[in-house]
């Protein structure tokens, strides 16, 4: 689904040029549920934005769907990347003065969705992520995970198969942080692909792949359900076995 080759990043400031991404590789099949770690300024984030189509990248070769996402206008972009993708913040960003309705309606507004259709989708997205009965309640009104959860409905709405969240669980405690990783787990058994950075390692764990950012760079270290890719075959007999 998502395919990154030798992808390069580089931020240029008055004086400063910063590499943030490296002949940056990966790719991401369909379905997958994907834990991104590493240190802060590694990376996470400019790789999320490139995946995301949010920014451009400086070179290499990216395509999302067999689609080459370098080739595009930046209305092709834009395009692309409503069709098919969806944003979670750390900080939720959602406009305080705006009911959680209105929170969920605004990308769909943006989209040109008829206005029948933005309200069934917008209660079916409220109903999946719990707060069907808060649609009135401003942000404000909600703990943290309540509105990481209204955050998720926001970019479910727009129905992506690609859900793209960046330290989700940053802000939330122990608990709120596990009920929107359940949350996520539903959203990819559901079908959507997610790529999820995160600094907590037990929600890492529960990823089913891990993979770790260092200095722009795709670390050598890839665990598929907690163990390295090389002895994927063995342990999954054991597993097997065990069950
Ligand atoms: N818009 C920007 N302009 C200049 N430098 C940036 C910008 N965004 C990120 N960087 C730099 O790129 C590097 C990677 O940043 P980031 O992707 O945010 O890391 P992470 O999310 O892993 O903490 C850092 O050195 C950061 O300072
Ligand atoms: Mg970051």
């Amino acid at each position: 689904m998502l395919k990154m080759q030798n992808i390069s990043k580089v931020y240029q400031t008055d004086s400063v040029q910063t590499h943030a991404l490296r002949d940056f590789s990966l790719e991401v099949k369909e379905g997958e549920f994907i834990a991104v770690t590493g240190p802060s300024g590694s990376g996470k984030t400019t790789f999320l934005n490139m995946a995301g189509i949010l920014e451009p990248f400086t070179s290499g070769h990216y395509s999302l769907d067999g689609i080459d996402v370098g080739g595009l206008s930046d209305n092709q972009r834009a395009d692309l990347r409503n069709q098919k993708i969806g944003f979670i913040f750390q900080g939720f960003n959602l406009i305080p003065d705006l009911s959680l309705f209105e929170n969920v309606e605004v990308p769909l507004r943006y989209r040109g969705v008829p206005a029948k259709e933005r309200k069934k989708r917008i209660e079916e997205c409220l109903e999946q992520v719990g707060l069907a009965s808060r649609a009135k309640h401003l942000p404000q009104q909600l703990s943290g995970g309540q509105q990481q959860r209204v955050a998720i409905a926001r970019a479910l709405a727009g129905k992506p198969r690609f859900l793209l969240a960046d330290e989700p669980t940053g802000n939330l405690d122990t608990l709120m942080a596990r009920q929107v990783m359940e949350l996520l787990e539903e959203i990819n058994r559901n079908g959507a692909t997610i790529v999820m950075v995160t600094h907590d390692p037990e929600l890492a764990r529960r990823a089913p792949r891990n993979i770790q950012v260092v200095d722009g760079q795709l670390a050598d270290f890839t665990l598929y359900q907690g163990v390295p890719e090389a002895s994927q075959p063995v342990v999954d007999t054991r597993i097997k076995a065990e069950v």
